[in-house]
């Protein structure tokens, strides 16, 4: 069947949106199933396109915010020690930086479990948290941490303002990207930032993906994906300049934007560069995203082709991570519990549900060693040292890992 390209109007800028990929119908990237729900799954399409006018990549659909964010909102940011190391140092810059002076105040939207805010909190520095899934906020809230169970925006933004003065920093991360309501979060940050204040956010990077095809990257979450460009036109829209850029290893690979109020701070070196580099690389043509489609088509071939032939031979397959992105991944490819028999996950939440869409089972880590399988698929590869790390006994015992990304291979 032809693949139906859609546009759709820019979340940003009222611009065209041009698909260059279609996904197919998509569940709840986090709506992990009780084993006997007869309730109906919610899907909905997942495709992106870009703006033919911002240049900004975007979903086609988006998912109302409720849907996404509730009490049972499974993520629990504290589950790595990386991304707690990450974070811990985080906390520790603008401790160093940003919030010396008298009374500082920094403000996160989607803290999530306190990740970030518990070390601000250590250090005794004013804070406040948005988090709109109240089971997350709680978690954020025994650690000490002041949170709100709320969505920033306009409104809530406006009345932290009313009530605590402004911020010095206001951050987010993991968080910017999922939000396709940009207009009220910049009316929002700008009632709240003092003068010469930073908004600062992190997400996974346009590049990173483009590079390594991770299509994965892509879910109801993830709206949108960040390039230097995109971010910089966004900015601008809102009276903001980009000022800093930083590439982060994390999450597969993410860059660190830097914004504050138009020429209250002069634009550092690294973001020439990163704009030229991405010049370079093509990045903002949509030829370039058309490619990456292709690309992701041959993965998903190569994948499906390798899990069948395993499955032929008699080895027993699971995979690893039951993370958001491999949502995208089993709906899209088709693989359900006859290819991948179970997936290990070290978050209680998820444990003894099904997969959203494919309803593959979820595991305790201890079901990995009980007996070890042959080979395991890395859902979580953006954890993989970690988890390579914790499982070594996996590889001694004979066993093999399956990566897809930057392609289909046994490791
Ligand atoms: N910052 C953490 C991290 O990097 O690990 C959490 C990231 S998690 C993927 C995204 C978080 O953003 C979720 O906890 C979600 O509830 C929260 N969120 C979504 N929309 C939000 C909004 N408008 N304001 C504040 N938080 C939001
Ligand atoms: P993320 O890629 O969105 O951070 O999700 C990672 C998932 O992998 C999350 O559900 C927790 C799980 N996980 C493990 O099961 N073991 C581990 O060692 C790590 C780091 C993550
Ligand atoms: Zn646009």
């Amino acid at each position: 069947m032809p693949q139906e390209l859609a546009i759709a109007t820019c979340g940003v800028c009222d611009g065209t949106v041009e698909e260059f990929l279609d996904l197919g119908r998509q569940p709840l990237s986090d709506a992990f199933r009780e084993p006997d729900s007869d309730a109906d799954e919610f899907f909905f399409r997942l495709a992106v396109g870009q703006c033919e006018s911002c240049t900004m990549v975007q979903l086609i659909e988006s998912v109302p915010r409720e849907k996404m964010f509730h009490e049972d909102y499974p993520y629990h940011s504290s589950g790595s020690a990386v991304m707690r190391a990450h974070f811990a140092s985080v906390a520790r810059r603008f401790l160093d930086t940003e919030l010396t002076g008298p009374d500082p105040l920094i403000v996160e939207m989607g803290c999530n479990d306190g990740v970030m805010l518990s070390e601000i909190h250590r250090a005794g520095v004013r804070h406040l948290g948005f988090e709109p899934s109240g089971g997350v906020a709680e978690a954020a809230r025994a650690k000490g941490i002041r949170v709100r169970t709320a969505f920033f925006e306009d409104s809530t933004a406006a009345q932290v303002r009313a009530e605590e003065g402004p911020a010095q920093v206001v951050f987010a991360a993991n968080t910017m990207c999922h939000i396709p309501y940009p207009d009220s979060i910049f009316r929002g940050v700008d009632a709240l930032l003092a003068s010469d204040g930073v908004f600062v956010f992190e997400d996974p990077y346009l590049g990173d993906v483009v590079a390594k095809t991770s299509f994965d990257q892509i879910y109801d979450e993830h709206f949108f994906l960040f390039s230097a460009h995109s971010v910089r036109a966004m900015a601008r829209r809102h009276g903001f300049e980009l000022v800093d850029v930083e590439r982060l290893p994390v999450h597969g690979g993410e860059v660190r934007y830097t914004l504050a109020r138009a020429g209250r701070r002069a634009p550092g070196a690294a973001v020439a560069a990163l704009l030229a580099e991405e010049d370079a690389r093509g990045l903002s043509d949509i030829d370039t995203l058309r490619g990456f489609a292709d690309k992701v088509i041959r993965v998903r071939d190569d994948l499906v082709e390798l899990l069948r032939r395993l499955r032929t031979d008699g080895s027993r397959v699971v995979a690893y991570g039951a993370t958001a992105k491999s949502a995208t991944v089993t709906n899209f490819c088709d693989i359900g519990p006859e290819l991948v028999s179970y997936v290990c996950d070290s978050t209680p939440a998820k444990q003894h549900r099904l997969t959203p869409g494919k309803h593959i089972p979820v595991r305790p880590p201890t079901a990995f060693r009980d007996p070890y399988p042959d080979y395991a698929l890395l859902f979580a590869w953006n954890h993989a040292e970690e988890i390579m790390a914790n499982e070594q006994e996996f590889r001694r015992s004979g066993g093999r890992w399956i990566s897809y990304v930057p392609n289909v291979r046994v490791l």
